[in-house]
């Protein structure tokens, strides 16, 4: 069966693309290489000995992905990756974001609209919650208001794909709402590539380790926690990609309840920015150089899923510990600098 993955020389994206290819499913990628390199390519077929169909192409062209659907209509699935990430950016370059993250997301779904039946995942995020009244968040927890521009396209996001599954049954759809996203696939052969000064918690404290920051600033020491530090869930990017593996399995069997369905997807337990710095220190065996510095405008104190809905009814799990997960995100570090 064959799978499109946009932005699938990405992160997240590779690696679903990966789990996808060890299942059996023809995988179609299309990147434009905004933030990826085609070496991606190598990676994943280091892994599962099998390269998937790539096409470069910028999703803006609407021309283009109407062509693409036209040549491909034997796509049962889209996941779609593809998006802008950066939350300070989206602030200074808000069309830009809305053009990239929402205009795209139309394109696909009108292109989804002509066909009889199409599975949809879409990649969402936590950040829709902003800060939850109530920990662990479950599903129900109300949407807030966003922070910014990068947030407010995951949030009109799920709108668009709700408000579109709603008058058009041929199109099941599923937003994966994602906790934080960490580690590399153990064989190291593909992960995380930010590019310039990584704006997240694990790339910064890898990229620390390995002498190319000089400190690692923890952002707030007086939040009202345990250790003073915020709390997130952090989950292994392989267990990540797996649970899309078993979203698209659900649309793809029919075994949705509703044709728009909404999950949360971390592991349930939260660790404070503290906790992540000593399982770097105990997976690599290095001291890291840090400093509590002030806050970082914009962060919330804590987040983390409640993830009985994911385990119950998609049957998926977190599995790997964060010690697991630093130790692939350390491996994968290592290796790029060699
Ligand atoms: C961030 C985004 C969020 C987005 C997510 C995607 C912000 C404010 N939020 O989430 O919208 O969905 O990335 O990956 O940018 N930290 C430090 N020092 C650092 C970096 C981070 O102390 O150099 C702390 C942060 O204060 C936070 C934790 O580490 O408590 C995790 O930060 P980060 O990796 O940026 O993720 P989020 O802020 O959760």
């Amino acid at each position: 069966m064959k799978i499109l993955v946009t932005g699938g020389l990405g992160f997240i994206g590779s690696h679903t693309t990966v789990e996808l290819q060890n299942k059996g499913y023809e995988v179609i990628i299309i990147d434009d290489l905004s933030n990826s390199t085609e070496k991606v390519l190598d990676g994943i077929v280091a892994i599962t000995g099998k390269r998937p169909i790539f096409e470069k192409m910028d999703l803006k062209d609407r021309s283009k992905v109407e062509d693409f659907f036209k040549r491909h209509q034997d796509v049962v699935g889209v996941i779609h990756f593809a998006a802008s990430k950066a939350v300070g950016e989206s602030v200074e370059k808000p069309l830009l974001y809305y053009e990239n993250n929402i205009g795209t997301l139309v394109y696909l779904l009108k292109e989804l609209s002509k066909k009889n039946k199409s599975s949809f995942i879409f990649s969402s995020s936590c950040t829709v919650y902003g800060q939850a009244d109530k920990m662990p968040i479950t599903e129900s927890a109300p949407v807030k208001t966003a922070e910014s521009p990068y947030g407010n396209t995951k949030q009109m996001g799920e709108e668009i794909i709700r408000d579109t599954c709603m008058v058009t049954p041929g199109i099941n759809a599923i937003a994966l709402r994602y906790f934080n996203p960490m580690g590399a696939h153990p064989s190291a052969e593909i992960g995380e590539l930010p590019i310039g000064v990584p704006q997240n918690l694990v790339p910064f404290i890898t990229q620390t380790g390995m002498g190319i920051r000089e400190q690692l600033s923890v952002f707030g020491g007086d939040y009202p926690t345990e250790d003073g530090t915020c709390i997130r869930d952090y989950i292994h990017v392989v267990d990540l990609a797996k649970a899309h593996v078993v979203a698209l399995e659900r649309l793809l069997n029919g075994k949705n309840q509703d044709n728009y369905e909404v999950f949360n997807v971390g592991t349930g337990k939260g660790s404070s920015v503290l906790e992540v710095i000593k399982s770097f220190e105990k997976v690599s065996g290095k001291k890291l150089n840090y400093k509590i510095v002030d806050r970082r405008p914009g962060d919330i104190t804590s987040a983390y899923a409640d993830t009985t809905k994911a385990n119950k009814v998609l049957g998926w799990k977190a599995e790997s510990t964060l010690d697991e997960a630093m130790k692939s995100a350390w491996l994968w570090e290592e290796k790029i600098r060699k």
